[in-house]
C-alpha cells in the first residue's frame, strides 16, 4: 500500500481521538478488523496501531485489545499548559526577556511607589484606560504609522484580551471568519470557545492566497478576516503593500471587518503601512507589550473606529472592568520615557541573533521564518510524524509545539513551531541540536 494512504489511516484515527469522537477508554477494532475495514494488510494494521501507540494515543493490552488513551498531553506540549517542569527547555512558548529587564521593573516599581498617586491606583479606572494612558498609546501607534486619536484607543489585559473583546463586541457565535490555514493558536482557541466558524485560507508564496479569500467571500457570508500582515505567527511573513491593498479592497467589496493582529509587528524593520491605515473604517488593530516588553505585564491595546468603541468598552466592563492600573502606569511610563522603543530595538537584535543560531544549528532543514522573528516553522519530511517527534523531545526535556494548535484546515501538516525567545542564549543551541537529532532519528 502506498505510504501516503497508510499515513491517512493513522491521521484519521489520531484526529478522531484528539477531536473526542473516540473517547478515552474506547476499545478499537482488532488488528484483523482494522485491516479488513480499511482494505489493508494485517501487518500494516499492526503498524498503524504501533504508530498510534508511539504517539501516545492508544495502548495495546495483551489479551484485551487496543484502547484509546487519555490524550491530555504531558505538561509543556499542550498550548494551554506552560512547561511546568523548571528543567524543561521551552521551545513552545515565547516570553522574550532581556537580561536587564528585572532591574528595569524594580526601578519602575520604586519610582511608582515614590511618585505615583497610590490612592488613584487603588480605585476602579475608566474601562478603556486613563486618558493620559490612551494618549501615550495613541502616540506610540502614530509612530507605527496609524493615525489614531486617544479616544479610539482602549487599554486591555494583553492582545489576547483585545481579540476576545473584539469577538464579543463585534461578532456573533456562528459567524464565519476567514483566517490563515495556519494562524495564531490563541485566535483558534477563542473561535472554538466563542463558537465562531473559521474558514481557512491557504497560504500562497508570501502570504494568504487572496484569490481563495475572494472565492470564499463569493460562496459564504464571511463576516470578518483575522490576519497578521506584519510578522505572521507562525510563518513569519510580512505582506507587501500591493497585497495589503488588495486585502483592504476585498474587505471593502464584501463588507468584512478586519481584525489586524500586530503582536509581533515591532520586530519587522520598516514594514508597509498597517491595514488600520489602509482601511481605517473597518479595521480593529490589536497589539500589546507582551513580546516587546514582558508577557507578565498583561497590557495590550486596541485601536478601533469611533462607532465601535462603546461596544468594545462595554466588553471590557463585562470582563475585567479595567486593566490593572499599576501595570498600565508602568507600561505607559516606559512608552513615554523611551524604554519601550529601546527594548523593541534590543529585541529586534536579539531575535536576529536567535534566528542566526537556528539557521546554523538546523542548517539544511526546510525552515520557514522571518530573519528577525522569535520563532521558526519547521515542516517535517513525508515520513516523520510530528507527534512522535514532540513526544520524544519531551522525554529529552525539550518542549515544542506541533502544527495542531495553529492549524485551521482539516489536514494538519506534520511540522513543528519552535519558539526561540524564551531560552537563554547559552542553552538555545543545545536545545535546537536536540531537536535536530530527534528529527533525524525519526526520519526513515
Ligand atoms: C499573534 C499573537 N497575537 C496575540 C497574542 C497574545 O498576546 P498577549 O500576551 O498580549 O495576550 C500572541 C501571543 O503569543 C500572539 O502570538
Amino acid at each position: 500500500m502506498p505510504r501516503a494512504r497508510y499515513k491517512q489511516v493513522v491521521d484519521r484515527l489520531a484526529a478522531d481521538i484528539r477531536g473526542g469522537q473516540l473517547i478515552p477508554g474506547t476499545r478499537l477494532p482488532t488488528h484483523r478488523q482494522l485491516a479488513r475495514s480499511h482494505g489493508i494488510a494485517l501487518a500494516t494494521a499492526t503498524r498503524v496501531y504501533s504508530e498510534l501507540e508511539s504517539m501516545g494515543l492508544v495502548s495495546g493490552e495483551t489479551g484485551r485489545g487496543t484502547f484509546v488513551r487519555e490524550t491530555a498531553l504531558p505538561p509543556g506540549l499542550g498550548i494551554d499548559q506552560p512547561a511546568s517542569n523548571p528543567d524543561m527547555l521551552d521551545l513552545n512558548f515565547n516570553y522574550p526577556a532581556l537580561p536587564g529587564q528585572a532591574n528595569l521593573l524594580r526601578k519602575a516599581l520604586r519610582e511608582l511607589a515614590v511618585a505615583g498617586d497610590m490612592e488613584a491606583l487603588l480605585r476602579y479606572q475608566p474601562h478603556a484606560g486613563r486618558q493620559h494612558e490612551q494618549q501615550a498609546v495613541a502616540a506610540h501607534l502614530r509612530d507605527r504609522g496609524i493615525d489614531v486619536q486617544a479616544e479610539n484607543v482602549l487599554l486591555v489585559s494583553g492582545a489576547q484580551h483585545g481579540l476576545a473583546i473584539t469577538a464579543m463586541a463585534l461578532l456573533h457565535p456562528g459567524d464565519v471568519i476567514a483566517v490563515d490555514a495556519l494562524t495564531y493558536s490563541g485566535f483558534k482557541v477563542l473561535a472554538e470557545t466563542y463558537r465562531l466558524e473559521l474558514a481557512p485560507i491557504a497560504a500562497g508564496a508570501d502570504g494568504p492566497d487572496l484569490n481563495a479569500l475572494r472565492q470564499l467571500c463569493k460562496t459564504r457570508r464571511v463576516r470578518a478576516v483575522y490576519c497578521m500582515p506584519t510578522l505572521h505567527n507562525p510563518l513569519g511573513w510580512v505582506l507587501d503593500l500591493p497585497t495589503r491593498e488588495q486585502l483592504a479592497t476585498i474587505a471593502r467589496e464584501h463588507g468584512l471587518l478586519i481584525i489586524e493582529d500586530a503582536a509581533y509587528a515591532f520586530l519587522a524593520d520598516n514594514p508597509p503601512p498597517p491595514l488600520a491605515t489602509l482601511a481605517p473604517e473597518r479595521t480593529v488593530y490589536i497589539s500589546g507589550f507582551s513580546k516587546s516588553v514582558a508577557t507578565g505585564l498583561r497590557v495590550g491595546f486596541v485601536a478601533a473606529p469611533s462607532a465601535w468603541v462603546p461596544a468594545l468598552e462595554r466588553c471590557i466592563r463585562a470582563t475585567t472592568w479595567n486593566t490593572p492600573s499599576v501595570m498600565t502606569a508602568i507600561a505607559c511610563r516606559w512608552l513615554e520615557d523611551g524604554t519601550v522603543a529601546q527594548l523593541e530595538a534590543q529585541k529586534r537584535d536579539d531575535a536576529c541573533q536567535r534566528q542566526a543560531i537556528a539557521r546554523r544549528v538546523l542548517a539544511g532543514l526546510p525552515l520557514v521564518a522571518h530573519p528577525a522573528s522569535y520563532f521558526v516553522w519547521l515542516p517535517l519530511g513525508e515520513d516523520v510524524r510530528a507527534d512522535q517527534v514532540a513526544m520524544a523531545l519531551l522525554q529529552q526535556g525539550v518542549s515544542v509545539s506541533t502544527a495542531e494548535p495553529f492549524c485551521t484546515a482539516a489536514q494538519v501538516p506534520h511540522a513543528l513551531r519552535l519558539a526561540l525567545g524564551s531560552l537563554t542564549l547559552d542553552v538555545l543551541p543545545q536545545a535546537l541540536q536536540t531537536v535536530r537529532d530527534v528529527i533525524e532519528r525519526h526520519t526513515y
